[in-house]
């Protein structure tokens, strides 16, 4: 199988990729359901010839430098509108009385500069608007209409001030988005304009806020999210702002990437008579947390701090965090002198949720998880450390008190397991350990005490007796991507209730060779009710025949990325329940009833593409018939599954498989192999049917020729021919013949050809049947010309074979220039390719490189040995 057939594919696909980035643009508007996308059209105007009673129009990406009331006239149902990404200036005066179901209008990215009271005031209904990325002035009240809209954004406008208005309005807002807008100040009266509404979101991202008055948030005090990401304020602002929502309903506070580098136990003293219960203050610089930071905020429950740089966690930094369950300290500790000193949670007795994924912990210090009564889940994944470890049973000590469900060790330097190692650990059902220099032969006793695992994820095993055999609880168990070569019959051994297995990217391929010393190694047998199994990339190419035995109950199996070959029979036989079966990038050349018609039976999926198929009737007909009528989902069915051999289906599809011509071969097959009395009997009723009498004594003759070994040379001798072959071509094809055939001449050949070498005068019949008769070969130049001459078929053809019939000799040779599938070839010449000997049929090359092996192998099916010479 060639590389060079895949890369195929990729081109292909990159090819059909790049169209789709041309095609964006599209030529007429999409109308669905009572929405018309009319985007990315390069239009001036909105269509006119939409249908009246669409509910949402699409105009977005398009060259709009106004929305005009006629256009819109026609659409009096239109509940949502996109204009966004135009240069819209400019709104109908009357559109909102044109449209008086509007709901959401998005004007997002348009050139809106001068907003005036009359432009949106009668869009009573509009619940959401989107005027971001304009160049609003406003003059006179815009948004006073606006007695339902919920959510309002004008964010990066260039706007000076948060002041919208100067009159109480927008009742219903419950969202605005100021952000990325030049607000230096937020005054007092600034949000006045908000006091009716019940203002749940305000998002001031980007927004660089030098001041904020006393009383300028008192407006919004129902106020639950504020997310100030991005802000450049320094903490005074910061902690003004607390202030400033104290007594308010805030529930999350979103500082991110604010550039806040030290907090100390004012910073959050505003919030104290608040009820917060979630704090984002990840991508902040955070070298300085001072003890009691967090005193004030006793209700909070989620603190995220990740990607900040904070060098030292103190054994009072957490102190008054009582109600905290989520503490993300993803990328938190990034420095080389960073330290989590002992008993550093100590105060975080309702914490759930550790994370402290990719930290610098350098070293686990002996009461460091001490006072985490409620933790459930560690993850200590990927955390870096000063050397490699080994685990003992006083490394994780300091947990023995918390009710641990899961813990992560993935990737964290891991080099040993000592004995009891996480037998503190009683309520753990999952344990990570997967990328780690566990090198040492694992005797079970490393997990003593872990009754309850369920997942375990990673290890190194080559041992005489299973390590697993204290867990027998155990669900589920990823031993992928470890270069395992070598494991045990026994290894899953008592693991009853193992359900997934992951075995993929080992090396596993010689346990299951049948040349294997001591015979395949069956390391399933342990596991009879896998139902998801993974084999990926283990180099296997053989399965043994007992090697999937008894998993009745699987589902998932997958295989792909192997090196599988031809399969044996009952291999798959007790697979009752599959359901997604994985196969691709194999060398499976042959898809049989025999073995695949038992797991293939219920399949919802396939993957079996980049296999080499061999599309013979024998190999392929069942599956290309499956393929065809499955209802399983088969992706890439039309294009993915690619025969490989023979030529003339190569670089094909499946799909494409003449499925009829086997239809026709099978009695051929069951004559050809027929006893003597039986082939006798045809012979008499052949005989009466005269045309296929002929037929039935070829194959007679070509058996016992080619059964008792009887040559042609000596037959020949006597005969003395006059031409070495009959070449029969199609007028079409005489160029090829000329330039190929004639050339032989020069090497003392001698062949007859029809146009040329027929006396004038005699009769064409004659002439053919005395010139064959002088020939020692029949050459036929098979192309679909040929089959469609009708001197070929009618006469030229059946004549030769009388002749061949009566010396019962191998004296056909046929030259295939074109792909002709034997079906035709036999419609039209009465020819089998199965009638030759395989050297008697040759494919002219397409490659130029092969084209002096067809000559030599011409000149061998003609019967004489000299060696062809360029
Ligand atoms: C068609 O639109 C209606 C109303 O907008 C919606 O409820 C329904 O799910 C839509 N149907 C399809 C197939 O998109
Ligand atoms: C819109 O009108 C067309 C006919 O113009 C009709 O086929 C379609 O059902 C109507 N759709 C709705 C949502 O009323
Ligand atoms: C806040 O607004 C910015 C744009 O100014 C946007 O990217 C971000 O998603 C918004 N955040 C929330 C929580 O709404
Ligand atoms: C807390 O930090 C702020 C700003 O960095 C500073 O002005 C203030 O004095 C500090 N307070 C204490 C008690 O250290
Ligand atoms: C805050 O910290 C300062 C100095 O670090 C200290 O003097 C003050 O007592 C602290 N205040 C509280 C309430 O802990
Ligand atoms: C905080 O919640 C408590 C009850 O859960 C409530 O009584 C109190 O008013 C809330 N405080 C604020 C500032 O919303
Ligand atoms: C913790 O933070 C990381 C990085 O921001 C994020 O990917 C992850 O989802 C967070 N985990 C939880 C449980 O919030
Ligand atoms: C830890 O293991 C050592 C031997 O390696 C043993 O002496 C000690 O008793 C164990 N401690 C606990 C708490 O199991
Ligand atoms: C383990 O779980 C059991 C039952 O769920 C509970 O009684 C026990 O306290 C837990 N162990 C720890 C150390 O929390
Ligand atoms: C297969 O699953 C069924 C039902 O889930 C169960 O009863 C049966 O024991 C399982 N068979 C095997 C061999 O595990
Ligand atoms: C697939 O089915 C279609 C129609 O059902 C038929 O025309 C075609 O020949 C079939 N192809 C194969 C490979 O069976």
């Amino acid at each position: 199988m060639s590389s060079s057939q895949f890369r195929h594919f990729h081109w292909l696909s990159i090819f059909f990729f790049i169209i789709g980035l041309t095609e964006t643009k599209k030529r007429l508007c999409v109308v669905r359901n009572g929405s018309a996308d009319c985007s990315h059209m390069s239009l001036n105007e909105i269509p006119q010839n939409l249908p009246r009673n669409i509910s949402s129009l699409d105009v977005s990406h398009n060259r709009l430098v106004c929305i005009a009331d006629e256009w819109l006239k026609l659409y009096p149902e239109l509940v949502h509108l996109d204009a966004s990404f135009n240069s819209i200036s400019k709104l109908g005066e009357k559109m909102c009385q044109m449209l008086p179901l509007l709901q959401t209008l998005n004007l997002e990215k348009n050139q809106m500069h001068k907003m005036k009271t009359e432009d949106l005031n009668h869009c009573t209904n509009l619940v959401w608007l989107n005027m971001g990325s304009n160049r609003l002035m406003l003059h006179g009240e815009p948004f006073a209409g606006l007695q339902n809209l919920k959510y309002l954004d004008v964010s990066n406008n260039n706007l000076k001030s948060a002041q919208l208005s100067l009159k109480p309005q927008l009742p219903s807002l419950t969202y605005l988005a100021l952000g990325h807008n030049d607000i230096n100040i937020l005054k007092t009266g600034d949000l006045y304009f908000l006091s009716q509404s019940s203002l749940q979101v305000l998002n001031m991202s980007s927004v660089p806020l030098t001041s904020v008055e006393t009383g300028s948030l008192k407006y919004i005090s129902s106020i639950r999210k504020l997310v100030l990401d991005g802000s450049k304020i320094g903490n005074l602002v910061l902690s003004k702002i607390c202030t400033e929502l104290s007594g308010s309903d805030i529930e999350l506070l979103s500082l991110k990437k604010m550039n806040v580098v030290s907090i100390n136990n004012t910073t959050f003293t505003g919030l104290k008579h608040t009820n917060l219960s979630s704090l984002d203050l990840s991508g902040n610089r955070l070298s300085k947390i001072e003890i009691n930071s967090f005193l004030w905020l006793p209700k909070l429950q989620s603190l995220s701090m990740t990607d900040t740089k904070i060098k030292q966690l103190k054994k009072d930094t957490f102190e008054g965090l009582r109600s905290l369950k989520i503490l993300n300290l993803t990328r938190a500790l990034d420095a080389t002198l960073s330290t989590i000193e002992n008993f550093a949670f100590q105060h975080l007795g309702a914490l759930e949720t550790l994370i402290l994924q990719k930290s610098d912990i350098w070293e686990t210090a002996e009461h460091m998880f001490t006072g985490l009564a409620s933790l459930t889940d560690l993850d200590l994944s990927w955390t870096k450390y000063s050397s490699s470890r080994t685990i003992t049973n006083l490394t994780y000590a300091s947990l023995a008190a918390s009710p641990l469900k899961m813990l992560n060790l993935k990737a964290t330097n891991l080099k040993q397991l000592n004995i009891g190692a996480f037998s503190v650990l009683t309520n753990l059902t999952k344990l990570y350990l997967e990328f780690n220099f566990i090198k040492q032969t694992i005797t079970g006793d490393e997990f003593l005490g872990l009754g309850q695992l369920e997942d375990l994820i990673g290890t190194t095993l080559d041992m005489e007796l299973s390590p697993f055999k204290p867990l027998s609880k155990l669900t589920m168990l990823d031993l992928s991507n470890n270069n395992m070569a070598n494991i045990r019959e026994t290894l899953l051994e008592g693991l009853v209730n193992l359900k997934v297995l992951y075995l993929q990217h080992n090396n596993l391929a010689r346990l299951w060779k049948s040349g294997n010393v001591g015979g395949p190694v069956l390391f399933l047998k342990g596991a009879p009710n896998l139902v998801t199994l993974q084999l990926d990339s283990n180099g296997f190419d053989e399965i043994p025949e007992k090697g999937l035995r008894g998993l009745v109950n699987l589902t998932v199996l997958s295989l792909s990325s192997n090196l599988l070959n031809s399969l044996k029979e009952s291999i798959f036989e007790d697979l009752l329940s599959l359901q997604v079966f994985r196969l691709q990038k194999n060398f499976i050349t042959a898809v049989r009833p025999k073995v695949f018609q038992t797991p293939l039976a219920n399949l919802s999926l396939l993957v079996m593409d980049k296999n080499p198929f061999d599309c013979t009737c024998e190999s392929i007909l069942w599956f290309a018939n499956w393929l065809n009528t499955t209802k399983a989902n088969v992706p890439d069915h039309s294009q993915g599954y690619i025969c490989n051999t023979p030529l003339s289906y190569f670089n094909k599809s499946i799909m494409d498989f003449d499925t009829l011509s086997c239809k026709d071969m099978t009695p051929f097959q069951t004559l050809y192999l027929l006893s003597s009395s039986t082939v006798l009997l045809l012979m008499v009723t052949a005989l009466i049917v005269r045309f296929q009498g002929w037929r039935i004594q070829f194959h007679w003759n070509v058996l016992i020729s080619r059964t008792l070994g009887l040559s042609d040379a000596k037959a020949e001798e006597g005969r003395g021919f006059e031409f070495d072959a009959y070449v029969i071509h199609a007028e079409k094809d005489t160029p090829w013949v000329e330039r190929r055939i004639i050339p032989l001449e020069k090497k003392h050949y001698r062949f007859y050809l029809k146009d040329r070498d027929s006396t004038p005068g005699t009769s064409l019949l004659d002439s053919i049947v005395d010139n064959m008769r002088k020939s020692r070969k029949i050459l036929f130049v098979v192309t679909n010309n040929l089959l469609k001459d009708p001197l070929c078929r009618r006469f030229t053809a059946h004549h030769a074979l009388h002749q061949v019939i009566e010396s019962s000799r191998d004296a056909v040779v046929l030259i295939f220039l074109d792909d002709i599938h034997d079906y035709r070839l036999s419609r039209a010449l009465f020819l089998r390719r199965s009638m030759l000997r395989p050297c008697c049929v040759l494919h002219w090359p397409p490659q130029r490189e092969r084209i002096p092996a067809f000559q030599q192998n011409l000149l061998i099916a003609l019967g004489k040995t000299n060696h062809w010479q360029q």
